[in-house]
């Protein structure tokens, strides 16, 4: 059932092939399988179905949270359910205590769910990483996205360190170059980033987000002239300008896409060409030349960027995936790296935990920018 050495390496090899001599950090591995579980727990990936279309039926908005944590774990050490980590064994403090992370995650608790679901009826066969793609791709499905194959068999990592994210994370004022930089560095390529923006079609951001755009933006324009004016005026309306003390987690949250803002379409890309695009770099994606006629084409034919999207996430799944007996394990629980049996490793000390919400003045966001 898992890969065996040969196959793995070889793998590495006509990726690294097919790469060329471009350096990046990250790789698409070609070591996973639709099916996976078809012997070992055929019913796994239905069960993580159910748990998420229920989960998603009390809670629409945990759709969007679902691909988030996807993407954020499979682009910081790749896809090896590293963002699920409550606690490490080397004392790091975990990815998800990141200020890019923290409390603007949301569907943790599903993945819990479905685990538990999971390990009730194999345990120890499904990895949290697959739980998690199956999650995502079925959050999409919901949403809207035809449905689509997950190749699985990844396994969990045990390494997740918040110092991972600067440098590696997009962030919401980057532009396009670095944006493509970064994605490149994940094997990912510069339609890959257009396409999976696409997802900011569902779900939303929290003010402090985009608040630079709306106050002080620059010395000659208070308002981000790119934004459309009236758009501007109703997010002003919402998020009042930032106070010294202000709670994040007390910050509204307002809809990327405000026209269907449930629905994972195409509609994304219009909005953004109107400059009804929320973050710096959603709109950045229409100011660069390289990436504006991608979007011109998406918003012009939602059955094509939907197709691309599948694909992209499919891509997405496979960048660092673990792979085989001897990487990775299999995690009892999602928040928890498993116990070795015998007490060898002594634990080292804890880092102090950052408290959440270090406003860096004018940045528009906070934390490890
Ligand atoms: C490439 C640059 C990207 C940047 C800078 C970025 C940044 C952000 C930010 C700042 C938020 C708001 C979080 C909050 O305030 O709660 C957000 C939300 C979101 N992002 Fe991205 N993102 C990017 C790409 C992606 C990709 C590639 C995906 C998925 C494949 C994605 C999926 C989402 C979703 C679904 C939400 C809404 C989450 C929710 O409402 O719970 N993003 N993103």
């Amino acid at each position: 059932m898992t890969m065996s050495w040969l196959t793995v390496a070889s793998s590495f090899l006509v990726v690294a092939a097919l790469l060329g001599a471009a350096a990046v950090d990250g790789v698409i591995v070609d070591g996973l399988k639709v099916g996976f579980y078809n012997k070992t727990c055929p019913a796994a990936e239905e069960a993580v179905r159910d748990v998420v279309t229920s989960e998603i039926g009390m809670d629409r908005t945990i759709a969007a949270g679902l691909i988030r944590i996807f993407f954020h774990d499979c682009f910081i050490t790749g896809c090896d359910a590293s963002i699920l980590l409550d606690e490490t064994p080397s004392g790091d403090v975990p990815e998800k205590e990141s200020s890019a992370n923290g409390f603007t995650l949301h569907g943790l608790r599903t993945i819990d769910v479905a685990k538990s679901t999971v390990e009730s009826m194999c345990p120890r066969i499904v990895s949290c990483a697959d739980i998690l793609a199956f999650a995502a791709r079925d959050a999409a499905v919901a949403a809207g996205i035809p449905f689509y194959d997950v190749s699985a068999g990844r396994r969990d990592g045990s390494h997740s360190n918040m110092d991972d994210l600067p440098g590696n994370m997009p962030t919401p004022s980057h532009h396009v170059p670095r944006m493509s930089e970064l994605f490149a560095k994940r094997g990912l390529s510069q339609e890959d980033l257009v396409v999976l923006s696409g997802a900011h079609s569902i779900g939303g951001a929290h003010c402090f987000m985009f608040s630079n755009r709306l106050y002080g933006f620059s010395q000659n324009a208070d308002v981000d002239p790119a934004l459309d004016p009236a758009f501007a005026a109703q997010l002003r309306q919402v998020c009042p300008p930032r106070r010294e003390g202000d709670d994040p987690q007390q910050a509204p949250k307002v809809s990327f896409d405000g026209r269907t803002a449930e629905k994972l379409d195409n509609a994304y890309y219009s909005e953004v060409l109107a400059g009804r695009g929320l973050l710096t770099s959603d709109d950045s994606l229409i100011k660069d030349p390289e990436t504006k006629p991608t979007v011109d084409l998406f918003a012009g034919d939602d059955a094509l960027w939907q197709q691309k999207f599948a694909a992209a996430m499919q891509k997405l799944g496979a960048v660092d995936v673990l792979v085989g007996e001897k990487q990775g394990q299999i995690r009892r629980q999602c928040r928890l790296v498993n116990k070795q049996s015998r007490q060898s490793t002594p634990s080292r000390p804890r880092r102090k935990r950052p408290r959440f919400g270090r406003f860096v003045p004018g940045s528009g966001f906070h934390g490890f920018f």
